[in-house]
């Protein structure tokens, strides 16, 4: 696992955005091979989206041969509602970039049967070859997705209970009201995650510093699904400053010594 540190959320929501960017030209997706994404919803991601949408204006990137899976979805709210996670990615991102809306994949928290719609989407990500890469946030407690703690490491998409921290973070989004936050919400798994190529999470603020320090310091544990990714060949964590706060001073001075050379930092040096 990398773990790349900035000074600034921003600059670490860049660094994933270009990341994701040189990731999607490198693979040269066509309609016959397109480059599988894993998206989050939260806070912590929109820069990353404005950035995204930025590389596309300035046509640096084309969402055309992207298909893409959600992470999540509540259980029981309308589609419509400002707060779902259909309505966030479209407003955010979906609507801005060339992304034709049969490649979007979200799951749909008011199916009939809620497992056949998680088992469905198993299927669907199978058949789309798998996901290249996934990005994801990370909640205060530690959680990838809506795995909250507690859940199983080898899990797959399925219905989930928010745990009573994560209704009282998301009430922020519901105007403070606790009780208009779903209870419950379709996830992918802890084991659908680790199956992408490359997992790529953002995580700023001291809010998640906790988070970070459970998931690199300490070992792989259910208690903060996050630490999953010390299992994962290829998996990379992008915080800013304030999300290091409970490190080790020599955590933070091993990965930024380590951390490879950007073309850019290589050109000052010259
Ligand atoms: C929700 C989402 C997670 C996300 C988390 C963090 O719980 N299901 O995928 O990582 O929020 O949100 P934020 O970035 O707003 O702190």
């Amino acid at each position: 696992m990398r773990l790349i540190i900035r000074d600034e959320a921003e600059a670490a929501a860049s660094y994933i955005a270009n990341h994701i960017v040189d990731r999607i030209n490198a693979f040269a997706p066509t309609a016959s091979k397109p480059f599988v994404l894993g998206l989050p919803t939260g806070s912590s991601p929109l820069p990353i989206y404005r950035d995204l949408v930025s590389e596309f204006r300035a046509a640096h990137v084309s969402f055309r041969h992207v298909v893409t899976f959600n992470m999540d979805e509540y259980v029981g709210l309308p589609r419509s509602h400002p707060e779902s996670y259909h309505s966030f990615m479209h407003a955010n991102f979906f609507s801005h970039v060339d992304i034709p809306p049969e490649n979007i994949n979200i799951l749909d928290g008011n199916a009939r049967d809620l497992q056949t719609e998680c088992d469905r989407y198993e299927e669907r990500i199978k058949t789309a070859g798998g996901v290249e890469l996934f990005l994801g946030g990370v909640g205060t407690d530690g959680h990838i997705a809506f795995n909250e703690p507690g859940s199983s490491l080898s899990s797959r998409t399925r219905i989930k209970t928010l745990a009573y921290d994560t209704v009282r973070e998301n009430a922020r989004f519901f105007g403070g009201d606790m009780e208009q936050v779903p209870t419950m919400a379709l996830t992918v798994g802890v084991q659908t995650v680790m199956d992408a190529r490359e997992v790529v999470i953002i995580a700023t603020g001291v809010g998640k510093a906790l988070a970070v320090k459970k998931s690199v310091e300490e070992g792989v544990s259910h208690m903060y699904t996050l630490s999953c990714l010390q299992m994962h060949p290829s998996s990379m964590i992008v915080v800013n400053e304030d999300a290091t706060m409970e490190l080790q001073v020599k955590t933070v001075r091993y990965f930024k010594s380590i951390e490879p050379p950007t073309k850019k930092s290589l050109d000052t040096r010259l």
